[in-house]
């Protein structure tokens, strides 16, 4: 039996297995299933989502490394070249940021 708990006042069973009773593993699942709520559908879509939207944040900082990189690189000034270090320095900032989350989210079997 799974570890239940309560987040939020919602019903949490042993993150792992969250992605299961939603899904389920075939008929012998069904049973599993019949406790969901619509709250849990609507938390599952919004996981879900946010996951697809750390995947595309993702994206976007390491092609701002990318794009920063290469001005920096064609910069003809000093200055010039402080500023794209800067913003690569803030763009890798924000890529950590989102590892960390996607780290958060395994951690805790939200990721699927
Ligand atoms: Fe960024």
């Amino acid at each position: 039996m799974p570890i239940v708990r309560t987040v939020g006042g919602e019903r949490e069973a042993g993150m792992g297995s969250f992605w299961k009773r939603i899904f389920g593993r075939g008929q012998d699942d069904a049973d599993d299933r019949k406790g969901l709520s619509g709250g849990d559908y609507v938390r599952v879509s919004e996981l879900m989502q946010f996951n697809r939207n750390l995947v595309e944040a993702l994206k976007h900082e390491h092609v701002g490394v990318e794009l920063y990189t290469r001005y920096l690189l064609e910069a003809n000034d000093e200055e010039g070249r402080e500023m794209y270090r800067k913003l690569i320095e803030e763009e890798r900032r924000h890529l950590r940021m989102v590892e960390g989350e996607i780290a958060e989210h395994k951690r805790k079997g939200y990721w699927s």
